[in-house]
C-alpha cells in the first residue's frame, strides 16, 4: 500500500473535523500598542454613534461610552446610563457610581485604574431596564469592546450585564460570586457576576453578599499578580 492510500484510510478511520493548513502557526501574539487600542475604541464609538432607529438613542442626550484606564486588566460592565451619566457622558456618575467607587475602594482599587462600560450606551427613557431586544442590539458592540480591552478579569455587574454576557435564563442570586469562563468572539474571559450597586442601594441587606464577591475579586487580582 502506498503512503497516499494509507493516509487516506487513516484519515477516514478517525472521526475528525480537523482542517489541515499550510499556514505557519502564530505562536507569539504581539501585544497591542496603546495607539492601536485607542483607534479601535474610537472606531467602535463611531459605530455606536451611527446606530439608527434606536429608541434609546432618540431619547438620550448623548452616547455614554466608557471611563477609566483602557489598558487595565480589569473591565467592569454595568447596565446603562442614568440621568447623571446622560448629562456628563461617562458611566457610573450618580448615586450608584458613588457606591461603586466605595465598593472598589474597599478592596483597594481606584476607579481610575480599571475600565468601565455599560451594556447599552444610551440612557433608557425614565431609567427603565433595557429590553432584551435592546440588550441584543448593543451586545455586538459590547463584545467588540471587551475584545479590544482584552481584560484578565471581567466584572459583570447586575442582571442586564449577566443577560448580555451569560444569558437570560439564570438567576443572579445563584450565579454571583462564582468564577466563570465567558467566551466572547472565540476568546475565554475569566468573569464574575456580582450585584449592581443600584440594586444594593435598594436592598442594603444584600451588601453582605457583595462584600464576599469583592473579596473574591481582590483574591483573584492578587493570585494573578495584576498590578493596578
Ligand atoms: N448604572 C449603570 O449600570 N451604569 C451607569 O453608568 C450608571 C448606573
Amino acid at each position: 500500500m502506498n503512503n497516499e492510500v494509507l493516509n487516506d484510510e487513516f484519515l477516514k478511520s478517525i472521526d475528525s473535523n480537523y482542517e489541515f493548513s499550510n499556514k505557519p502557526i502564530r505562536r507569539l501574539k504581539k501585544s497591542q500598542q496603546p495607539g492601536e487600542i485607542k483607534l479601535q475604541l474610537e472606531n467602535l464609538k463611531k459605530q455606536i454613534a451611527e446606530i439608527d432607529a434606536c429608541d434609546l438613542k432618540n431619547h438620550a442626550n448623548q452616547l455614554v461610552f466608557s471611563d477609566g484606564n483602557f489598558r487595565s486588566k480589569i473591565m467592569l460592565v454595568g447596565e446603562g446610563p442614568g440621568q447623571k451619566e446622560d448629562e456628563i457622558g461617562k458611566p457610573f456618575m450618580g448615586d450608584a457610581g458613588k457606591l461603586l467607587n466605595k465598593m472598589l475602594a474597599a478592596i483597594d482599587i481606584k476607579r481610575e485604574s480599571i475600565y468601565i462600560t455599560n451594556v447599552v450606551n444610551y440612557r433608557p427613557p425614565n431609567n427603565r431596564k433595557p429590553t432584551t431586544a435592546e440588550i441584543n442590539k448593543y451586545s455586538k458592540f459590547l463584545y467588540e469592546h471587551i475584545s479590544i480591552i482584552n481584560p484578565k478579569i471581567l466584572i459583570i455587574m447586575g442582571g442586564t450585564a449577566m443577560e448580555a454576557l451569560i444569558g437570560n435564563n439564570f438567576k443572579i442570586s445563584k450565579e454571583r460570586g462564582i468564577w466563570k469562563d465567558v467566551i466572547i468572539k472565540g476568546k475565554t474571559y475569566l468573569s464574575i457576576v456580582t450585584f449592581h450597586p443600584a440594586y444594593l442601594l435598594r436592598q442594603p441587606d444584600q451588601k453582605k453578599y457583595s462584600w464576599i464577591d469583592l473579596k473574591e475579586i481582590r483574591k483573584k487580582i492578587n493570585e494573578l499578580n495584576i498590578i493596578l
